[in-house]
């Protein structure tokens, strides 16, 4: 299903909310919430809103465990461009979580580790129960995490190779494309599928066209995110101009 929203302020408090509410309904239970979660400017709004509840309704992060979804490589996690940086400054500073319970794709591994890395990224995720709620932006080059087009949709957590215009898109961040990492790693697509339920957001006329192909295009590895079309857990939530192209 895709919901619209009048702005990305709104959409970002339902979002929130939700990501709350999980919260709050595992701690009643006495279990733990585990979250896949997304850097970039999409869902800052998201993180400014838990942010909030959490001090001023005081609601606990002490029962979640996250992961995020990648991180450029090379990267030290000292780096401003680091997700690890993007992550604390964002949210994680702001909030009780237990910092143990933070999983971000390690970037200063040596190569011949990363596969290794990858498969005991994806068996925690799988010992936990599973994610139950996995968040998303979306890339112009249709990409949902680090899945550049091509990706397969069983794809699990990997390196992979930056599309061209990912690196252009961030070339802001790195003060010039020739500082952008040209590889990151990634979860996979089929990580992704396997959360109980996605959200995919998206904001401005800037993604207008992708999520056109994204929700109504057909399915095909040129698009990834038009894998998401086959799931029944996912939804796509935007602004109006986000969603300024659909039919
Ligand atoms: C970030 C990620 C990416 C971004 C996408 C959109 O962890 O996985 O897929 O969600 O590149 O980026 P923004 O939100 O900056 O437009």
């Amino acid at each position: 299903p895709v919901t619209v929203y009048a702005n990305q302020d709104i959409a970002s408090k339902k979002v929130a909310r939700r990501i709350t509410d999980l919260i709050v309904s595992k701690q009643l239970k006495g279990e733990n919430a585990i979250l896949g979660l997304a850097t970039g400017v999409t869902p800052i709004g998201v993180y400014r809103e838990l942010v909030r509840i959490h001090k001023e309704e005081g609601i606990s992060f002490k029962n979640v465990i996250t992961f995020n979804l990648d991180e450029y490589f090379p990267m030290k996690p000292t780096s401003p461009q680091s997700y690890v940086i993007f992550m604390k400054e964002n949210l994680f500073n702001h909030i009780d979580i237990n910092m143990d319970n933070v999983h971000i794709p390690d970037g200063t591994l040596p190569i011949e580790e990363i596969h290794d890395f990858c498969l005991s990224y994806e068996r925690k995720i799988t010992e936990l129960g599973g994610l139950d709620l996995q968040i998303l932006g979306i890339g112009r080059t249709g990409h949902i995490g680090f899945n550049e087009p091509g990706s397969a949709p069983n794809s699990g957590t990997r390196l992979v190779t930056l599309d061209d215009l990912t690196r252009r898109d961030a070339s802001r961040d790195f003060g010039g494309k020739e500082n952008v990492p040209t590889k990151a790693i990634t979860m996979g697509i089929g990580t992704i599928f396997k959360a109980r339920e996605i959200i995919l957001m998206a904001w401005n006329q800037k993604k207008a066209s992708i999520i056109k192909k994204a929700v109504e295009g057909e399915i095909s590895a040129e698009v990834p995110a038009t894998y998401l079309q086959l799931s029944e857990n996912v939804e796509f939530i935007m602004d109006q101009d986000a969603a300024s192209e659909l039919t």
